[in-house]
Formats: structure tokens, C-alpha cells, sequence
């Protein structure tokens, strides 16, 4: 059966990570006997300014119309100005709600031939595996009333209880499979949102005996990530403090430009990277196409339930990185450097190499 999938490449660097997807949806459609039919649509300031809003009613329903998105980045200081609607992060924002993508999963790992790149110590960093649950369809991003006059502006941080139900389940889920602790990081000091969010954890905690679960402030686990963070297995977080933690958390990789997303709902999966559209290196072959890899590698996970397929992406760009392939942003000296290009088909046929070194074909997995 085809799996349709709708690519939207949108701003900055986007396009262009989204041709590294491209080429490996061929390759492992290929390699692992899947079909994909693929529709590419605007969105984001690429779309405003063909049509005049940053998501027009046809890539919607193109969304709708597929199983998967993938989406590359959207942004850029040209649209800056615009109003909040026109704005090319609303369009993402609608997408997410439009397609119910209430589950955010931000994996922070890292690759063991990164450790030195970070601006953390490796000594710190060694062994860091967790995973931030980003709630993502409500909160402060969504409540209302919102909006600002000359002499205020507010936004409204709500959460329903079924809204924190829904992502505590999913959370918790995986961190039963990954048999370790789960931190409710949230301001339950402070806003009465947050010790709603507490009361319904401990709640959904019921159904999960096995795991242990903790609380951190959102100030504190900001700290805590950057001095320790092997403490973590899994995060759990309203929409905004999961935006925060989860760019400090990227960091830990080495670059944002390593960090994939899944954005989960019960009908949709969108995949991205967790980067920005990074205006300033447009166009010009220096993205780090691994947050889009690796996303791709998510989408093997969470929509095939490919696992296997999924960790020989990650084994491969492991090996990529250890024989000292770098974009620009991962650079140093001593490794290669190399264009989006380049590292990709490095990339693919290291994929390749695994796959025949581990005999996994497309019967195996
Ligand atoms: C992210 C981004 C978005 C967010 C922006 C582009 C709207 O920062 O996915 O983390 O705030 O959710
Ligand atoms: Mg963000």
C-alpha cells in the first residue's frame, strides 16, 4: 500500500533539507520495500508571498489528504513584521492544531563521535539519552483571549484535562518501554496551570505503576539539563516550556541542526527537524541535513514501526560523523567538511554499508 505523504519545504534552509529527505525516502522505499507517493506544497513565507498567506486552503487539504507530513522549516526575518496571522510560524501552528498533532517527541542524544563538539563537557554529556514529551496543541500558544492595545497584552496559558490526559498516556508509555523515570517539568509554584497539570499526572501515574515519577520547575530543570543531563529519561512538558528546554536540549547534541521531532495525533504524524529555517546560510549547501535524516529515521519509528530500520539510519550517520564528515555548523578542525549534498549521499550509502554488514534487507525488518 502507498503511503502518501505531503512535503512541505516552506523558508530558509528548508528546501533544502527537505531534498536530503527526498533522496532517502527513495533509497529506503527501495532498500526496505515501501512505496511512498509524494506531494509537495508550499507553506510559511514561501507561501505568502506566492499567495498571500503563509497556508492556503490547498495545502491543508493536501495535510488531510496524506498519512505523513514532512516539513522543513519555516521563517525568516522578511516576514517578521507581518501581522500574527500572515506570519509564517502560524502556519505551522495551524497545521498542528488543524491535524490534532497533540504529542511532541524531541529525542536529546548523543552521538558518541559528537561528544567533542558540544559546548558541554564530555565528561557531562556521556551517555545523555532522554526525550522531551512536548504537549503541543494547547497552552499559552493556543488559550484565549490573546492579544495586545497600546496599553497591554496578554496571552491565556489553559489546559483541559483531557488535553493533559492525552500527552501523560503517551509519556508515560514510553517511558515504561524505556524503563526509566519521568519528570513533570512544569511552574507548579507559580501558576495554578501547572498544579492542574500535576493533579492529572498523578492521576494517568495510576496506570503506570512501574514508572517513577518526579517533579522539577521549569527554571531549575533548564539548569539541570545543561550541569546533569544523564538524570533525564523522559520529559514531560506543557507547549512552551517544552519549546525552551527542548533548543537547550538540542544544544546537548552538538547543534540544532542534529535534533529531529515527531509531532504525533491520533489521525496525523508530522515530522521535522527541531532547527529553525536559519536565513542566514540559505541556499548556500551548508545545512546539516541530519535533524531531517533522523526525522526521517522518526517517521520509520513511529509511523512503520520500523525500529530496526530507524537505529541503522542512526548507526550510519553515527559512522558518517566518527569518520569526521561535518557541515559547517558541526565543523572543526581536523574533520571534512562538506555540503548538505554531500553528507546526505555519505549518509545514504553508509546506510547502504550497515544494512549489508547487518544483513538487514527488506525481509528482516
Ligand atoms: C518549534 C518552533 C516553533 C514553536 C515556532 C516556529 C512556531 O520554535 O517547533 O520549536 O514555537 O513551536
Ligand atoms: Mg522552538
Amino acid at each position: 500500500m502507498k503511503t502518501s505523504i505531503t512535503l512541505l519545504p516552506g523558508d530558509g534552509i528548508g528546501p533544502e533539507v527537505c531534498e536530503s529527505a527526498i533522496k532517502l525516502l527513495h533509497f529506503i522505499a527501495d532498500k526496505f520495500n515501501l512505496s511512498f507517493s509524494v506531494t509537495e506544497k508550499s507553506i510559511g513565507g514561501a507561501s505568502y508571498d506566492k499567495f498571500g498567506t503563509p497556508l492556503t486552503e490547498e495545502t491543508l487539504q493536501a495535510c488531510y489528504d496524506s498519512d505523513i507530513i514532512l516539513l522543513g522549516a519555516v521563517g525568516g526575518p522578511q516576514w517578521e513584521d507581518l501581522p500574527h496571522h500572515l506570519k509564517p510560524e502560524s502556519a505551522l501552528l495551524k497545521l498542528r492544531k488543524s491535524l490534532g498533532l497533540f504529542t511532541n517527541i524531541r529525542p536529546a542524544k548523543v552521538f558518541s563521535s559528537m561528544l567533542s563538539s558540544s559546548s558541554l563537557k564530555e565528561d557531562v554529556l556521556e551517555g545523555t539519552d532522554f526525550v522531551v514529551f512536548r504537549e503541543l496543541t494547547g497552552g499559552i500558544y493556543f488559550g484565549e483571549p490573546r492579544g495586545y492595545d497600546d496599553n497591554k497584552g496578554f496571552n491565556t496559558m489553559v489546559y483541559t484535562r483531557e488535553e493533559i490526559e492525552r500527552i501523560s498516556h503517551q509519556a508515560f508509555k514510553a517511558a515504561a518501554e524505556r524503563k526509566g523515570p519521568l519528570t513533570l517539568v512544569d511552574k507548579a509554584n507559580v501558576l495554578e496551570c501547572s498544579q492542574f497539570w500535576r493533579k492529572i499526572a498523578v492521576e494517568v501515574h495510576n496506570d503506570y505503576p512501574d514508572v517513577e515519577l518526579n517533579y522539577m520547575y521549569v527554571d531549575n530543570a533548564a539548569m539541570q539539563i545543561v550541569k546533569n543531563p544523564r538524570q533525564f529519561n523522559v520529559i514531560l512538558t506543557s507547549n512552551m516550556f517544552g519549546d525552551i528546554l527542548s533548543d537547550i536540549a538540542g544544544m546537548i547534541t552538538g547543534s540544532l541542526g542534529m535534533l529531529p521531532s515527531a509531532s504525533l495525533g491520533s489521525d496525523y504524524a508530522l515530522y521535522e527537524p527541531v532547527h529553525g529555517s536559519a536565513p542566514d546560510i540559505a541556499g548556500e549547501g551548508k545545512a546539516n541535513p541530519i535533524a531531517m535524516i533522523c526525522s526521517v529515521a522518526m517517521m520509520l519509528e513511529y509511523s512503520f514501526q520500523m525500529n530496526q530500520a530507524s537505529s541503522v539510519i542512526y548507526k550510519a550517520i553515527d559512522n558518517v560523523l566518527k569518520e569526521g564528515y561535518r557541515t559547517e555548523d558541526i565543523y572543526s578542525e581536523g574533520t571534512k567538511k562538506v555540503s548538505t549534498t554531500e553528507l546526505t549521499k555519505i549518509i545514504i550509502n553508509e546506510i547502504e554499508e550497515v544494512c549489508n554488514q547487518e544483513a538487514i534487507g527488506l525481509f528482516l525488518l
